[in-house]
């Protein structure tokens, strides 16, 4: 015989796993889409670092061959500059930290 208490705790944990199943997709979810937010914005940066991040132009450094750590903290530090004359600063604040972490983590998987 089966006790009730013993039902109750056999849904209890299915309904635990589903969550953490709905918790994990949506994780992959958010990540997939922080990744074509993060291609497009970078999109954007190779008009002046050129194609692909290569610069064609020796005034502007490449993008690819960047570590993701050190291009946002170097994204970051444009932000947070009160040189507003330079160009950079200027296109840093455009965009939020989490931008800035999207496309941090976009220039890293360009081909050096
Ligand atoms: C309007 C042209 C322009 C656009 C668009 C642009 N940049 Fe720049 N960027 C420059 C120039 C010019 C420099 C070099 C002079 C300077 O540091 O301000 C530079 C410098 C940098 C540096 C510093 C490199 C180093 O060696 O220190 C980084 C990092 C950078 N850009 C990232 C980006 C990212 C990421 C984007 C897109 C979100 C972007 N840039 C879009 C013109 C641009």
């Amino acid at each position: 015989m089966r006790l009730p208490m013993q039902d109750y705790c056999q849904w209890r944990s299915l309904g635990i796993l589903s969550v953490g199943v709905l918790l994990l997709c949506f994780g992959h979810l958010c990540q997939a889409q922080e990744m074509t937010i993060g291609r497009s914005l970078v999109a954007g940066c190779f008009t002046c670092h050129g194609d692909g991040g290569h610069s064609q132009d020796k005034t502007i450094p490449s993008l690819a061959g960047w570590k993701e750590s050190a291009l946002f903290e170097r994204l970051m530090a444009y932000q947070r500059s009160n040189q507003s004359a330079e160009i950079m600063v200027q296109l840093a604040k455009g965009y939020s930290e989490s931008q800035l972490r999207a496309i941090a983590h976009s220039v890293q998987s360009l081909k050096p």
